[in-house]
């Protein structure tokens, strides 16, 4: 499995033969097609029609929750929390993603993905404060998750959140992008590193691979 973040929430993964993607909104030139786009909820940066009109096929598969799929044509896979779906030898769950008390992402407003590949699992938090369904999360190879604070985790409750899930890796997102997200990832990984296991890898200029 590779895994690049290629900036804010969008992340490029390559695993079991297929070429994923989640919130595609930040995309190099010559991003390749994508079998897979999960997308994790109905904001311009995580759901962008245009960007996603850049990497699609005739054929490629939505994972996605009810009101985002209602945005988008196509083959859909629809899941609620705690729902998952196969496609080929990929399986994707949704897990509850939002703000306890903050007004931006209601709870069942959008998605985090828990996605198994390879024998791997990887979990994309999406725009989500600190939430108690964190704990329920086993075995999770590479946590990928928000540190721009604001709309989401600040880099202090994303080192909490990453101290309760416990996975091996740790990718920082949703930050250095939009106002209000300016958090520093090289704060993030000198506090985590200093106080745990768990690597932070920025999965920017060189993929993870795993
Ligand atoms: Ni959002
Ligand atoms: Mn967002």
């Amino acid at each position: 499995m590779k895994i690049r973040w290629l900036g804010h929430d969008t992340f490029l993964i390559e695993a079991g033969g297929k070429v994923i993607y989640i919130d595609p909104y930040v995309l190099p030139v010559n991003s390749p097609l994508a079998d897979i786009i999960l997308v994790t909820h109905e904001h311009f940066d995580h759901l962008n029609k245009e960007k996603i009109g850049e990497i699609r096929k005739p054929d490629t598969i939505f994972v996605c929750n009810k009101s985002v799929a209602s945005q988008l044509e196509g083959d859909k896979h629809v899941l609620e929390y705690f729902e998952k779906t196969d496609v080929g030898n990929i399986t994707v769950e949704c897990v509850p993603a939002y703000n306890p008390v903050k007004k931006y992402h209601p709870k069942g407003f959008g998605c985090g993905f828990v996605l198994e590949a390879d024998g791997k699992r990887v979990y994309h938090a999406g725009d989500t404060d600190l939430i108690p369904e964190m704990e329920k999360l086993e075995n999770v190879d590479v946590a990928l998750l928000p540190i721009g604070g604001t709309y989401t985790m600040n880099i202090d409750e994303a080192i909490d959140a990453a101290l309760i899930i416990r996975p091996r890796i740790v990718v920082p997102m949703h930050y250095g992008t939009l106002e209000g997200l300016d958090a520093d990832p090289e704060e993030f990984k000198e506090k985590i590193e200093s106080q745990s296991s768990i690597i932070v890898d920025l999965a920017k200029d060189k993929p993870l691979e795993l």
